[in-house]
């Protein structure tokens, strides 16, 4: 591949989500125009190391991509560029792996790697830049966990695909007069449920970042129904803790050091069941959050990004991190964006506002109960124990026993 022009690489790590080949055309129509020509690295940065494998990107092969979900390179949260364990550990690359890393980038002339990826991903890019390897990081996330940006493109999508979700389940519960428990995806953090349970009208919205009691969430469904509204609508997400300590995991496939999480809507529909009752249905809706079309807010958010990292590695703006800082994008060092996950703020505005319109968080109002308070204390500061999901099923009802 001799020329004279600068070249740049790109590639999608971790977790796919919708949007990334937006970027990806965003960051190859404006290369072009700057002319300078892009490479994208297959199977995320496994593609840059034995075997080497990447492709030539040009405006016609990335052309028509902008609404297509997924990622034309492809991608992985396995391999060799693990650099997560748990929440905020990071785990050192092998050296060598590293030093592979820059003899591929020189041999291909790469100026600027652009890495699209989310809080791990993120973590390989920041050790790459601490290295002397040229990166500029574009951060990507269903889950909107990362700090330093206020919105990642994906998770628009995925709280459009819940509240999508929760629209359709709220007629039939109400046909039914039915409980219905949305599992939604999010990892350790409530963005997605918090923002679909809003949209879409939820009773509880359940939270990693609130701690919850069963009675709560009970009190909650008793009082509709003592109002005439025999049903209600509860979204949880997935790494929301058990009132008795623990995360719900599912064993399979998980990602060195890190847990999958998953399950939990099973528990919650299980137990309200067996205290109030009542017929109660599940949905997990799990990998439907990440699959499918962007929005037009993450096409046009990521479109932005991908111009945005080209600039930065044109400008020799290592070490950076395309942020969104609305109504601006622009940038911060990636070390600021992986150096710990954003949250959800049980003071934050659209909390307030969640509970003034009388949606539960499972949590009784601060102050309202002392002993309460105390048990909610004991339960929360219990280690993150992990539970299986129970053998599942989608409804639990009196003809059917449950156990
Ligand atoms: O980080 C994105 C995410 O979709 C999380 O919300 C979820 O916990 C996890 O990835 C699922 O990962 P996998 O694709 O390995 O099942």
């Amino acid at each position: 591949m001799g020329t004279s022009k600068a070249r740049i690489g790109i590639l999608t790590s971790g977790g796919d989500c919708p949007g990334l080949n937006a970027v990806i055309r965003g960051a190859v129509k404006s290369a072009a125009r700057l002319d300078a020509d892009v490479v994208g690295f297959r199977r995320g940065y496994e593609g840059l190391v034995d075997p080497v494998t990447y492709v030539a990107l040009d405006t016609t092969n990335t052309s028509g991509i902008i609404s297509r979900g997924g990622t034309i390179l492809g991608s992985t949260n396995k391999g060799r560029f693990a650099a997560r364990s748990g929440i905020d550990e990071r785990l050192e690359l092998d050296p060598q792996l590293l030093r592979d890393v820059q003899r591929t980038m020189d041999q291909l002339g790469i100026m600027g790697l652009i890495c699209i990826g989310g809080d791990g991903s993120l973590s390989v890019a920041q050790q790459f830049h601490e290295c002397g390897i040229p990166v500029v990081g574009v951060p990507k996330t269903i889950d909107n966990d990362l700090s330093a940006t206020a919105f990642s493109f994906g998770f628009d999508s995925a709280v459009a695909c819940a509240t999508d979700a929760m629209d359709r389940l709220h007629t039939t519960a109400e046909s039914h007069e039915r409980i219905m428990v949305l599992e939604v995806m999010g990892r350790h953090t409530g963005w997605i449920a918090l923002q679909a349970g809003i949209a879409g009208a939820a009773s509880v919205i359940l939270i990693p970042e609130i701690p919850w009691t069963w009675e709560n969430v009970c009190q909650k469904i008793l009082e509709r129904d003592n109002a005439g509204k025999r049903f209600s609508l509860i979204v949880v997400a997935e790494g929301a803790e058990l009132p008795g300590g623990g995360l719900v995991t599912t064993p399979a496939g998980s990602v060195v050091g890190q847990v999958r999480l998953g399950g939990i809507g099973h528990v919650v529909a299980r137990q309200l069941h067996e205290r109030l009752k009542r017929e109660t249905r599940v949905v997990v809706l799990g990998h439907l959050q990440r699959g499918g079309p962007p929005t037009n807010f993450d096409r046009a958010l990521a479109t932005q990004f991908g111009a945005h990292a080209v600039r930065l590695v044109l400008q020799g703006q290592f070490g950076q991190m395309v942020a969104y800082h609305p109504p601006d994008v622009n940038n911060v060092p990636i070390h600021d964006a992986v150096n710990k996950i954003s949250r959800v703020s049980p003071d934050s505005s659209a909390v307030v506002a969640a509970r003034t319109l009388g949606v539960s968080f499972g949590q009784f109002p601060p102050g309202e109960s002392p002993l309460l308070r105390s048990l909610v204390d004991e339960s929360s500061s219990q280690s993150t124990d992990h539970i299986a999901p129970p053998e599942t099923s989608d409804h639990y009802d009196d003809a059917v026993d449950p156990s």
